[in-house]
């Protein structure tokens, strides 16, 4: 038994050392038998350009993986791509993770590289064999190496000329090893680890905007450093920490602003020249040239509206009942006058206690039982009315009074507000909503940089559009005001994915799943945005409203607000010019027909 094994160990190390070079098929059929067998591979994929192999060479290959029933690839799928192959499909949709591509390129610079690229998109821990066939310098594999690196394949293995084998080791800078003997490797080594957990101070270039509350820059007092925060920020920060990656930060200014522009950010990623945005985004328009991580939070957005729409103080004495109220209550008078006191009891003795016009002189005498009962019930009425009336105005006068807030969307048509909105929102708002038209009266168009600056400062000209993320954290700014200056409608669109661009197929994208797994898992979401929430108050990206409403009270210093008064007085005085009118009607009646003298009359305004 021992025997065998190490028969069977001597013949492998056989077979590995006559694979030193790949002039001849059966050696690199051979070697690839091998790996297949090693790392359990379930297809293998052939890719070459026109010129980069010759056609009996490959001829030969295929014959060799397929020719004998031992082999690994006997009955495995094989597939070869040549450049001339234009389509669409890609290797991810056909195979698993578990497959060997061979990619025959004339030299570092050949197209099938970038074809091989795209086409392998999703299958970048995937083994890949990059067979040049012209002899390249040592600082031509450099370059090839990185561009490698920047196509993001991560276990590649490089043969140059058939017999000169490379590898890399991207951390912390991409490094060139030779092979100088394929044979003295395990065959585990032969490609490089696919991932890494410590990138060993891997420096890494990532763009800052700003965009409060998901990134801005926040100054350490301690340290005196800049640094990124915000909700994406500090889950960068951390994640980058963990990786052990350096990061250089910097400014990203297009056209003067430093404010989010999406656009610009995922060009920046496209062109090669950042391979990550540490920006939590919702992806309205996303780009199939950036990859875009798991969605971090699913919000949907709707519209915060300004509750400033106080109802004047003149008209509170007007505001207890309702108008149906009022009617009711009118009705009943003139039912009770024509009803009542013209016709069933003209000559009822409390009318003519009460002075009512047109009422009798009061007998005493014959109190007819019914009649008391009908009087008792008025005067329980009136009491009932009087105490309602006055109780709604003393509850309503302790309360700040506003209008029912607009939760449908034919209700904010009616609100006086206009909608600000980006350019960019309008398609995404009335594709959801409908209404083009009211839409296209009420929106109104401005730059990103008016935008956040109106609605982070809560701006109680418009209304705006809002996630219910950057709700709650702008919802901190009017936490302590006794009367908020905005509320969250229910009128919502979307549920948008919140995610971070990253280079396509990046090595940072698996890493960061983990991460977003386990910080959501922890429930540190909202721990850190209330960090952020400090953070951004300290470096002056937005206010805390409760300071600036004390002042506000302070200088409006009103103890009575006299106005308040003005419209019960002038009603009081409405009512005592009528009763005057009323009385003087009386006395001259009374005189002119010289009866008995004047029953004692009262004001109804008393
Ligand atoms: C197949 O491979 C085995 C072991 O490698 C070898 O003994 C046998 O001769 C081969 N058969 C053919 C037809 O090549
Ligand atoms: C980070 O990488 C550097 C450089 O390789 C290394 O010296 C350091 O120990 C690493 N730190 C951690 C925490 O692994
Ligand atoms: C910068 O401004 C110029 C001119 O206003 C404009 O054409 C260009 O598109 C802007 N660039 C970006 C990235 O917005
Ligand atoms: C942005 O605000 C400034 C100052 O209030 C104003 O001059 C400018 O016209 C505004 N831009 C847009 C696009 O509304």
């Amino acid at each position: 038994m021992y025997l065998q094994f190490l028969f069977a160990l001597l013949m492998s190390r056989h077979q590995i050392v006559a694979t030193e070079n790949f002039d001849r098929a059966f050696e690199l059929a051979l070697f690839l038998d091998r790996i297949g067998r090693v790392h359990r591979l379930h297809a293998i994929t052939i890719v070459n350009s026109v010129g980069s192999v010759d056609p009996s060479y490959l001829d030969d290959l295929h014959r060799e993986l397929m020719c004998n029933s031992s082999n690994h690839f006997y009955l495995l799928p094989q597939m070869t791509a040549t450049d001339k192959d234009c389509s669409r499909v890609r290797f991810n949709s056909l195979q698993d993770e578990e497959t060997i591509y061979l990619v025959f390129a004339r030299d570092s610079k050949d197209a099938v590289i970038y074809l091989q690229a795209e086409r392998a998109r999703g299958r970048r821990y995937t083994r890949t064999m990059f067979m040049l066939r012209k002899q390249e310098s040592q600082k031509d594999m450099k370059y090839f190496f990185e561009l490698l690196w920047k196509l993001q394949f991560r276990s590649a293995l490089v043969v140059v000329a058939a017999r000169n084998f490379y590898q890399m080791d991207p951390y912390p800078t991409v490094r060139v090893i030779r092979m100088r003997r394929l044979s003295s490797y395990d065959p585990h080594h032969v490609f490089p680890p696919a991932n890494r957990r410590n990138f060993r101070g891997y420096r890494m270039r990532l763009p800052v905007q700003q965009d409060v509350p998901n990134t801005f820059w926040y100054k350490n007092r301690r340290t005196k450093a800049w640094e990124l925060a915000g909700l994406g920020g500090i889950l960068i920060n951390q994640l980058m920490m963990h990786l052990n990656v350096t990061m250089d930060l910097f400014r990203f200014e297009v056209n003067g602003s430093t404010l989010l522009n999406m656009a610009a950010l995922t060009d920046l990623i496209v062109e090669g020249k950042a391979e990550l945005s540490p920006h939590l985004y919702d992806t309205l328009q996303s780009n199939t040239n950036v990859d875009y991580s798991y969605p971090t939070q699913v919000a949907p957005r709707c519209f915060m509206i300004p509750l400033d729409n106080e109802i004047s103080r003149s008209l509170y004495v007007f505001l207890p009942f309702s108008l149906p109220m009022w009617l009711c209550l009118l009705f009943v008078l003139l039912v009770v006058h024509f009803v009542y006191v013209r016709r069933l009891m003209p000559d009822g003795p409390f009318w003519a206690l009460l002075g009512v016009p047109g009422a009798g002189p009061v007998k005493y005498g014959h109190r007819k039982p019914g009649r008391g009962l009908s009087t008792f019930l008025i005067l329980f009425g009136i009491f009932i009315l009087v105490q309602m009336y006055s109780t709604k105005l003393t509850s309503s006068l302790t309360v700040t009074l506003i209008r029912r807030p607009a939760n449908s969307l034919e209700e904010m048509f009616l609100l006086p507000y206009r909608i600000l909105v980006l350019p960019t929102d309008v398609y995404a708002i009335v594709d959801s909503l409908g209404h083009a038209m009211q839409f296209s009266t009420k929106f109104s168009i401005t730059d990103a940089h008016n935008f956040s600056m109106k609605r982070i400062s809560m701006d109680p000209n418009y209304i705006y559009p809002i996630s219910t993320i950057r709700w709650r954290f702008f919802d901190f700014q009017q936490r302590f005001l006794r009367k908020k200056r905005f509320y969250f409608s229910k009128i919502c669109h979307g549920s948008f994915p919140y995610q971070y661009q990253l280079r396509v197929d990046s090595h940072l994208k698996d890493a960061l799943h983990r991460f977003l797994l386990h910080v959501q898992q922890a429930g540190l979401d909202d721990l850190w945005l209330e960090t952020s929430y400090r953070k951004a108050h300290r470096m002056g990206y937005l206010k805390d409203f409760s300071t600036l409403a004390e002042l506000e009270e302070k200088l409006r210093l009103r103890p009575l607000a006299l106005n308040l008064l003005v419209p019960a007085f002038s009603l009081f005085l409405c009512g005592l010019l009528g009763s005057g009118i009323a009385f003087l009607v009386e006395i001259r009646h009374s005189f002119g027909c010289r009866q008995k003298p004047p029953s004692i009359n009262r004001n109804p305004g008393d």
